[in-house]
């Protein structure tokens, strides 16, 4: 894990972060195989890393095309990565958020357009292999898309941007916080969120920072990964698993 972190590699993310936005809009097309060929590889290590079994799938169009599977929010899906795990395991939620997050981090690296997705699709058409012991938590849509969002695309961005998200909204702490955090806090800002709820607390109390989130909606541990993820990359240190896991710098 510590490869993640490298400062060469925060700048990379951070590039990233501040260039990604959710994509809805795809060119129906398929990625192409020099791009693709990392996207695996980074699956592959990713998979090692966290024991999760997140899956490449080239042509899932049948679960997003059509009004009535993606409520006419998608358009010209083509592949999406599927974030699957043990069922069992008791960080299952927050590691599909993170690892999935990386993934796509590096997708916008690529050039690739991205969006997590745990509702506006037909999960029973989704082709992904889940084996009895394992869950399908969310899916990443993953793909060429024009440089320019669409207009509908400009639509969704501003419905569900109504809410600009504070800073002060997102931690809690016993008088000022130092730079570092405020660099974590900056990147959480950019960071993906299911409904752009942003329900992920910062806590820096007595010297020590962790995060928490109430568990009130379905992917809000989803939302803790993305969010934790964020903030080591702007804050540069690492989180225990968990909800309301210690940071170290
Ligand atoms: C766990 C999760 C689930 C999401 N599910 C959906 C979804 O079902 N449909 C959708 O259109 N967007 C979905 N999104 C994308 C969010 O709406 C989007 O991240 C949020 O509005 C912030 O916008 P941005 O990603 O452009 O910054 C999801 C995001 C996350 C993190």
């Amino acid at each position: 894990m510590d490869k993640l972190h490298s400062t060469a590699n925060a700048m990379r993310y951070f590039e990233a972060i501040e260039k990604r936005i959710s994509r809805r809009t795809y060119l129906n097309e398929n990625i192409e195989p020099d791009k693709l060929k990392k996207i695996n590889e980074y699956i592959c290590n990713y998979n090692k890393l966290s024991g999760l079994s997140i899956q490449f799938i080239e042509d899932a169009s049948k679960g997003f095309n059509g009004l009535i599977k993606s409520y006419g929010m998608f358009h010209g899906v083509k592949s999406i990565i599927a974030l699957v795990g043990k069922t069992s395991d008791p960080y299952l939620k927050e590691k599909a958020g993170y690892f999935g997050e990386l993934l796509v981090l590096e997708a916008v690296l690529l050039g690739l357009g991205t969006c997590f997705v745990g509702d506006s699709y037909d999960k029973k058409n989704c082709p992904c292999k889940i084996e009895e012991d394992e869950s399908l938590v969310c899916v990443i849509t993953i793909g060429p898309v024009d440089d320019k969002p669409s207009l509908k695309e400009k639509l969704v961005y501003r419905m569900t941007h109504r809410n600009t998200v504070k800073a002060e909204n997102l931690y809690e702490s016993e008088g000022e916080v130092p730079s570092w955090f405020l660099n974590g806090i900056k990147a959480v800002q950019l960071a993906p969120s299911a409904l752009n709820r942003h329900p992920v607390k910062f806590v820096y109390k007595s010297g020590n920072t962790y995060a928490f989130v109430e568990e009130t909606n379905k992917f809000d541990l989803v939302d803790l990964g993305i969010a934790k993820l964020h903030f080591e990359i702007g804050a540069g240190g690492k989180f225990a698993p968990g909800n309301y896991g210690t940071y170290s710098k």
